[in-house]
């Protein structure tokens, strides 16, 4: 598959087929996708990879601890700004408008998007989790690199025939995966990832997505 091929077949996708992905498949992805630049080659990244029943019983906790004390749990950084303006406000809201008239959940639904919003903690059912780290004493340049690391991922999985959604829902609940998976108090928790084969026929993963037009974000000068 060639690197534009990757990247335009690339989709976040949320609903998984059962099966299984064998560990020699993600570790060859995630190998490969520590190729990826860092300033200083230091090499920031740090990626906690889960299945079976690990990955179950982080599902399980995360599920248990949202119905029952949610207000506890808060990602370690500010992922969206404080309030929302144009153009971003539009753009987020276009996604979730096709996200959800895709899957038939009517606008105002709000026990029906909490529970589709749930679904990101079984990770979509996809057989393998992911959760992307960094040591938390690293500065703000270093979660590029981490971003660059996690986009390999995402590309890598599409040449194995694979396909992946990033999820940020997984930075709120960093104490679980304290708990359950192990990550350590030095570590912040910057997404988690589903990876596995998608399922072909899921409206949720048949919803193109809209990009803005080049001129909208690039500048030329000089030609
Ligand atoms: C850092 C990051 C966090 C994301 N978090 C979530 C998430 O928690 N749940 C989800 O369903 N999608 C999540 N997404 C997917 C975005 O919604 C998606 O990338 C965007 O709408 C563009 O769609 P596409 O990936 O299909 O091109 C995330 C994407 C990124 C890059």
């Amino acid at each position: 598959m060639d690197v534009v091929e990757a990247i335009t077949s690339r989709h976040s996708v949320r609903a998984f087929l059962p099966r299984p992905v064998p560990r020699e498949t993600v570790e060859r992805i995630i190998e490969v996708a520590a190729r990826a630049p860092s300033s200083g080659n230091i090499q920031p990244w740090k990626v906690h990879v889960m299945a079976g029943e690990t990955k179950d019983r982080f599902s399980q906790a995360i599920l248990e601890a949202r119905e029952v004390e949610d207000h506890l749990y808060v990602a370690e950084y500010q992922d969206y700004p404080n309030e929302w303006r144009e153009p971003y406000d539009s753009r987020r809201r276009t996604v979730g408008k096709l996200l959800y008239g895709a899957i038939g959940i009517p606008k105002g639904d709000r026990e029906a998007m909490w529970k589709q919003f749930g679904r990101n903690y079984t990770f979509f059912d996809a057989p393998v989790g992911l959760l992307f780290t960094i040591d938390r004493d690293m500065g703000v340049g270093s979660w590029f690199d981490v971003g660059m690391f996690i986009q390999n991922v995402m590309l890598l999985a599409r040449a194995e025939g694979l396909d992946t959604c990033a999820q940020g829902a997984f930075a709120l609940y960093h104490k679980i995966a304290r708990k359950v998976v192990g990550v350590s108090e030095l570590e912040i928790v910057m997404c988690g990832m589903s990876l596995g084969y998608a399922d072909p026929e899921a409206p949720e993963n048949n919803f193109p997505t809209e990009r803005v037009p080049l001129e909208e974000f690039a500048t030329f000068s000089g030609f």
